[in-house]
């Protein structure tokens, strides 16, 4: 495919430097094979998270200059209360200084020791805010989206067949809620159908069950749903995204990504209840319930940048350039999920390393030799991210061991993507003489951001 035009042009560069060979080798082995430990300024392209890392346009800096900094009625928390309201629909928010603050304040309101929250798949985040009032996160997307190759165009999407089992086996009252993530992260950046929410709706409805979005990258999943499904074809994205959330009782939101700010986070929702409870809370835990850890002008970023985030000229650039990346790497036969999601392309690294054992973290193996190969650094998002069952105390092993190649928005050219292509497919040529690892450092914790790990003897 040809690479994609992009929807504006470049007023303010940052230069970057690509390290020595020499000391691309020191630098992984200082970070114990952890591309989260590595330092921002050994890193050529940062592919490690689209999460705060976008470039903000001039009518977003402009905003930052009226940022009001009032400790309580910041005329900023209105105009994000505004834009949430004309872009989603729901009426009520509560700010946060990002996503995992707004999944703290809502899974500890509606979480009661011993419940179920089925979603389709996992993050690792609001995983654990499930975990820490007692509750389990338990899986119910469809089993297409577990399986790389499937070509399914809605990989995102919950089984109702699967949703019915929980109900069945567990009963209705051990359901804390239903939690839907929107263009599913682990899964490949796969978004969720129209028709699946219709339908999911109807089900929770039937049993009284709350329905609560992640919709984090709703955005991306409302163009998916104008790409590919029926009857959405000319219809523009603030309208999917409206009927979207129209199906849901409230939803977190990390503004990170598709606000195209570096700090932010909300829940919303439009029922009372909630909002009182989660209001209340947030003076606890974030600030006052009109900033909610986020500078005045950081608002203003957010509340214009969720308006900017659903023009489709840019929607359509940003999933196209995903799509690029993907296609040259697909063109050398590097395995990778496919279709290729809105935000990543994540590579199989249990095709890409089938002489690993599981035990020797292919995914981080993977991550770590595509730094020291180009500089370019992605993260890994398989066993080490899934931790270890909460119960027996094991390692789990999903069947996605995958590497995360995450492409921050509007920051990097075309010809990036041409680069971190050609350094992996070169790594693909030469996979047999890459070594696995041992894990020698183990936080309690969400592991994957701190472990560290030692190259094994090939
Ligand atoms: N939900 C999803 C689906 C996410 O991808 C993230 C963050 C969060 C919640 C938490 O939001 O970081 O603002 O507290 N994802 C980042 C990533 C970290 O790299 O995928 P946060």
């Amino acid at each position: 495919m040809q690479p994609p035009a992009e929807p504006f042009k470049i007023k303010v560069v940052e230069p970057v430097n690509l390290p020595s060979e020499e000391r691309r080798k020191e630098a992984i082995r200082e970070a114990g094979f952890n591309t989260f430990l590595l330092l921002s300024e050994d890193v050529y392209i940062d592919l490690l998270t689209d999460s705060g890392t976008a470039a903000m346009s001039d009518n977003q800096w402009a905003g930052m200059m009226i940022g009001d900094e009032a400790y309580a009625g910041s005329k900023n928390f209105y105009n994000l209360e505004k834009a949430v309201l004309d872009v989603l629909g729901y009426k009520y928010v509560v700010p946060t200084h990002q996503g995992r603050g707004a999944e703290h304040l809502m899974f500890q309101h509606l979480v009661k020791p011993n419940q179920i929250v089925p979603r389709n798949m996992y993050f690792t985040t609001s995983k654990l805010h499930v975990e820490i009032p007692g509750g389990k996160m338990v899986d119910a997307i469809i089993d297409e989206a577990h399986d790389p190759e499937n070509l399914h165009p809605f990989k995102g999407d919950m089984d109702l067949n699967k949703m019915q089992k929980y109900v069945d086996d567990y009963g209705v009252e051990k359901i804390a809620f239903v939690s839907v993530e929107m263009n599913v992260n682990m899964a490949g950046g796969q978004p969720v159908s129209m028709d699946n929410l219709r339908k999911l709706r109807e089900f929770c409805n039937d049993y009284k069950l709350k329905m609560i979005y992640d919709a984090t990258r709703s955005s991306e999943n409302a163009y998916f749903i104008r790409e590919r499904e029926t009857g959405y074809e000319d219809t523009p994205i603030i309208e999917i995204l409206r009927e979207m959330m129209s199906y849901s009782d409230g939803s977190v939101y990390s503004s990170k990504k598709d606000c195209l700010v570096n700090i932010g986070g909300f829940l919303a929702t439009n029922d009372k209840e909630i909002f009182e409870a989660t209001r209340n809370m947030v003076v606890i835990y974030e600030g006052l319930h009109t900033y909610g850890g986020m500078a005045g002008r950081d608002m203003e970023a957010v509340a214009r940048g969720l308006r900017e985030g659903t023009q489709y000229e840019y929607l359509k650039y940003r999933v196209n350039q995903v799509r690029y990346l993907g296609e040259m790497l697909m063109e050398a036969n590097v395995p990778i999920v496919k279709p290729t999601g809105g935000h990543a392309i994540f590579l199989n690294a249990l095709k890409f390393l089938p002489h690993l054992e599981r035990e020797q973290w292919p995914a981080q193996t993977l991550a770590g030799a595509i730094y020291e190969d180009s500089a370019v650094r992605a993260m890994e998002r398989g066993a080490v991210s899934k931790g270890r069952d909460k119960e027996t105390g094991e390692n789990v092993f999903p069947a996605l061991e995958l590497v995360r190649l995450t492409i921050p928005r509007r920051v990097y050219t075309n010809t990036h993507m041409e680069y971190t292509a050609s350094s992996i497919i070169n790594l693909y040529e030469k996979r047999n003489t890459i070594p696995g690892l041992k894990m020698v450092y183990e936080p309690k914790y969400l592991r994957f951001f701190q472990a560290k790990f030692e190259q094994m003897p090939l």
